[in-house]
């Protein structure tokens, strides 16, 4: 069984010995390995169930560890690390050997970020290496943004969670990659669109699925629940799922049942997204046969929460 505490020294002893650690991030939970130790490396695929084929995110403690990492940055990815983080975005750049190709998937990127919690800045900043961490969920599954969450399916498997409460933004990094000039957005996350628009200018967006196995954040089928999920206009869904045992996941209108989980009742995207992932476990929990939902704005993390709706109904 997983201990759960705020043991910083722990986590680090763990960390060093070669063993998995969950930690908190504001996006979500990561399941956390040396990333310049292959064997440790090797763990966080073994106990998520992870294809090799998927690469891992390397958490810094600050933008001037990179230069250890990466071999070069592009003035872009400068601009962006600058201003966001840390924060909810990752840089894919190209990595110096110290990476193994187990992280990467033997891509010559690395995705990098400095996730932006005080209890996991202060781990990097006492570890002399940096930290491999996909999300800390079964490969597949809605991502953890409790420690409950991760004790619930990881915690007969690793030693340690480190508690840092619930997350504060709720969804996945933003995940940004540069070829010659252009910035390409490879997964929509927690840092909005317009946000990096901002800092670099326009940019191209490819998220869709591609018969790239690299990248299962872009699978069709991803962030997904057990139960089946329905996407549409929640009362004709309602309608046409009369004699089903039904769970209702509305961005803020209360339809007054009791198999219902509200987003934001005050039709705040930022809180729908923190709110996410918890209301997909609850409902993948209630004694419901589908799940029925509705797009929210499509603006801001409203893009990042509705992809994510999409995979989860795939
Ligand atoms: O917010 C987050 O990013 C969280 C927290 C823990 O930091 N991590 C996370 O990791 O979501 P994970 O493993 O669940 O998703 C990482 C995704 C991969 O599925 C892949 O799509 C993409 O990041 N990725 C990582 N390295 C890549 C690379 N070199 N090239 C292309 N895509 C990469
Ligand atoms: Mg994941």
């Amino acid at each position: 069984m997983a201990t759960i505490g705020t043991d910083i020294q722990q986590a680090k002893h763990l960390l060093q010995n070669g063993e998995l650690v969950a930690i908190p991030t504001e996006t979500v939970y990561g399941l956390a390995a040396d990333a310049t130790n292959v064997k440790a490396v090797a763990k966080i695929f073994e106990v998520k169930d992870r294809p090799r084929f998927d690469p891992l995110i390397v958490h810094v403690a600050s933008r001037d560890h990179l230069v250890k990492y990466v071999k070069s940055i592009p003035v872009k990815a400068t601009l962006l690390a600058e201003k966001f983080w840390p924060g909810p975005l990752t840089l894919l750049l190209q990595k110096q050997p110290i990476i193994p190709d187990l992280v990467t998937s033997g891509l010559d990127t690395v995705g990098v970020r400095c996730p932006d919690h005080a209890l996991t800045r202060r781990l990097l900043a006492e570890l002399d290496f940096p930290l491999a961490a996909p999300s800390a969920n079964p490969f597949g599954y809605v991502s953890p943004t409790t420690a409950a969450h991760v004790e619930d399916q990881l915690g007969e498997k690793i030693p340690y969670i480190l508690d840092g409460g619930q997350s504060r933004v709720g969804i996945e990094s933003t995940i940004v990659g540069f070829e010659d000039d252009r910035v390409i957005v490879h997964r929509l996350g927690g840092l909005s669109i317009d946000d990096i628009e901002a800092v670099v200018g326009s940019l191209t967006v490819q998220t869709q699925s591609t018969s790239n196995p690299t990248a299962p954040g872009q699978l069709s089928s991803h962030y997904a629940p057990r139960k089946k999920v329905v996407i549409g206009d929640i009362d004709k869904l309602l309608h046409a799922n009369n004699g089903n045992r039904v769970g209702i996941l509305s961005f803020e209108k209360d339809f007054g049942s009791a198999h219902q989980c509200i987003l934001s009742p005050s039709g705040n995207v930022q809180e729908a997204a923190q709110n996410l992932f918890s209301a997909l476990r609850m409902l993948d929990a209630m004694p419901i046969d589908v799940i029925i939902t509705a797009f929210v704005p499509p603006e801001g993390l409203g893009l990042a929460i509705n992809d994510r709706l999409k995979r989860a109904a795939h």
